[in-house]
Formats: C-alpha cells, structure tokens, sequence
C-alpha cells in the first residue's frame, strides 16, 4: 500500500499553518509560545483531515504533553491509517531570537512504518552515498573521512562535515580540524543539518553527530526519498530513559539503525520554513495572504522538491 498523492497538499497545509502561527512570535524571546502556537495549529489543522493518525513522535508521552503527545490519534477518524511523527517547531531558538532556520515539520508513513523513537539523544550520521562499506557509524572518524575521499576523488580539506556544535561533539571536531575538512557548525536544528546532505548545492558531504532521537527518524524519512544513507544510534542516559524505550517497543538498546528500518514503507515529509533558512524561505505575510516554502517528499512517488505557496491567512 502506498499514501495517496492527495495527502500531499493536506499535509502541506498543515506544516504552513503552522509556520504562519508560530511566525507572530518569531523574535520574541519566547519559545515555548512559539512552539505552542505551533502545536496548536498543526493539530487543528491534522484533525480536518480524513485520515486516522496516531502520533508515533509528538511533543512527549502524555504526562509531559497535552496535545500531539505519543499515542495520541488525530485526524477526523475516517479514511486510512497512517503514522504521524511531528515536530511543529524545530529550532525553538532560532525562531524566539529571530534566527535563520526554524521550520515546521511533520513525517507520515503507513501505520507501523515508521521506529516510534523514545525522546532520548540518537548518534547519526549520513551522506548522499547509498552503498554499503562507505560510510559507518561504527568506523572512526577518520575511516569514514578516508572512505568518503576515495569514494567522491575529493581530498578532505574539499569535504564540508556539518555537526551541531556542542561540547560533547569536541573530540569528532578535533579531529574533522586534524583530517582537515571544512566544518559546518551549527547551533541548533540538526533535521536541516542531516538534510544539507541531500543535494551538492549545500555543499555538505557528511552529517555527523549526536542530536535529538525523534529528528534523526524524521530526518531519515526524507532522506529516504532523496537515496540518501542515515545510521542512527539511540543513546540513554537514565535508567528510565531505558525503562521507557523497551516500553515503547526498543529491545536492543544499543542496536545501530539503518535507514531501512527507521521507515520500512511509503512516506511522505513537509518542512515549512517559519525563519528563511538553508533549505527554504521563511514565512513571508503580504496583506490578507501569507506566502510559504515547504519541502516535500514523497518516497512511493519520487517527488522531491520545495513548493512556494501563496494562501489565505
Ligand atoms: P528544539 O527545536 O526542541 O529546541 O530542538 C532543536 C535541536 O537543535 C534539534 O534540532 C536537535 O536534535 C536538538 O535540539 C539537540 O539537542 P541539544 O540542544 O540538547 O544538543
């Protein structure tokens, strides 16, 4: 089975109307208002639609978030079943302090397609590459960067690494500077990070690092469509944080990801853009209208592209 084409302008909607109503606080000092307004939207917005969701990654399991909290079913109960990961507001920061780079995301796969992530870190790592052997969570940095050289005839100090620049990540950073290769360091949203990969106009050839669990499986949903490879790693920190993984279904705590099994069927993936940032403008008002741009997947259809929209506030 695949997800019909014509969820494609609905989800698009949902991601821009949630771009447009966190957008009022962009540069407000306040996100958690920006990410409610988010929140509130994207939910009106999916319960319109004809379809029965449940929120496989949402804002967090039900005694943390009152709404689009794990588990929780959306859409107006009719029509297919679909798994729902969303992230109404990645980059909380950049959209309180009126920087480049907040969008509004969501990823749709067939019911039971896509890993239920716990809100726990995730090691990841991916490139634009698709074959075995090249690139590997467990080679060292080193490897993979010798590997990636021989594999693109480019000597590294011609090879960009984007990782979130965070001291945990000093030691990979360290030695990206010893091989050479040109960094790209980026303070938040590591869903458009691992994106950059996707195309050459970026000018990133790896994604590395550890960031948040539930945008490495989001992330991997478009890089599905893109062909592009993505490892992830699950990483937990407390006792509970594990306790919780095996209830949601993680047995093997340390096991390595492969893109493969993140999404195992048809998916489709918006992002719209609420701050302009590498991968699409943001939220733009003019008048009694609103113009935004959203990147759209869809793996069973191959489309892949940033659509422009102009809608009705
Ligand atoms: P928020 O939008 O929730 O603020 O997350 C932004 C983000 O940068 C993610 O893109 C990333 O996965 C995660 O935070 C990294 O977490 P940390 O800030 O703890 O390193």
């Amino acid at each position: 089975m695949t997800l019909d084409k014509r969820f494609i302008d609905q989800f698009i909607r949902v991601t821009s109307k949630a771009a447009l109503a966190s957008s009022y606080l962009v540069g407000k000092k306040d996100k958690i208002a920006a990410d409610k307004a988010a929140v509130d939207s994207m939910r009106s917005e999916l319960n319109k639609i004809n379809f029965q969701g449940e929120i496989v990654i949402g804002e967090g399991e039900l005694d943390e978030a009152p709404m689009l909290y794990i588990g929780e079913r959306v859409g107006n109960k009719n029509g297919p079943m679909f798994d729902i990961a969303v992230d109404p507001l990645e980059g909380t920061n950049f959209a309180a302090n009126n920087l480049p780079g907040a969008l509004s995301v969501i990823a749709v796969a067939e019911k039971n397609c896509l890993l239920n992530a716990p809100e726990t870190y995730m090691e990841k790592i991916s490139t634009r590459i698709n074959e075995k052997n090249v690139i590997d969570l467990d080679n060292t940095v080193k490897q993979n960067i010798s590997n990636l050289s021989d594999y693109l005839n480019k000597n590294p100090e011609n090879l960009t690494a984007c990782i979130l620049d965070r001291p945990r990540h000093k030691e990979v950073i360290e030695e990206l500077i010893k091989l050479k290769v040109k960094l790209k360091l980026i303070t938040d949203g590591d869903i458009s990070g691992a994106l950059l990969v996707t195309n050459e106009k970026y000018n990133v050839d790896i994604f590395l690092g550890i960031g948040g669990g539930p945008e490495g499986v989001i992330a991997a949903a478009a890089l599905d469509t893109f062909n592009c490879n993505f490892q992830g790693r699950f990483l937990f920190e407390t006792d509970e944080d594990k306790v919780r993984a095996k209830k949601m279904g993680i047995n093997d705590l340390t096991k390595k990801y492969e893109l493969n099994e993140i999404v195992t069927g048809d998916s489709m993936f918006c992002a719209t853009g609420i701050t302009t940032g590498d991968l699409v403008e943001g939220i733009k008002i003019q008048g009694n209208d609103f113009i935004s741009e959203t990147l759209i997947t869809h793996k069973s259809s191959g489309l892949k592209k940033v659509i422009k929209l102009k809608q009705n506030i």
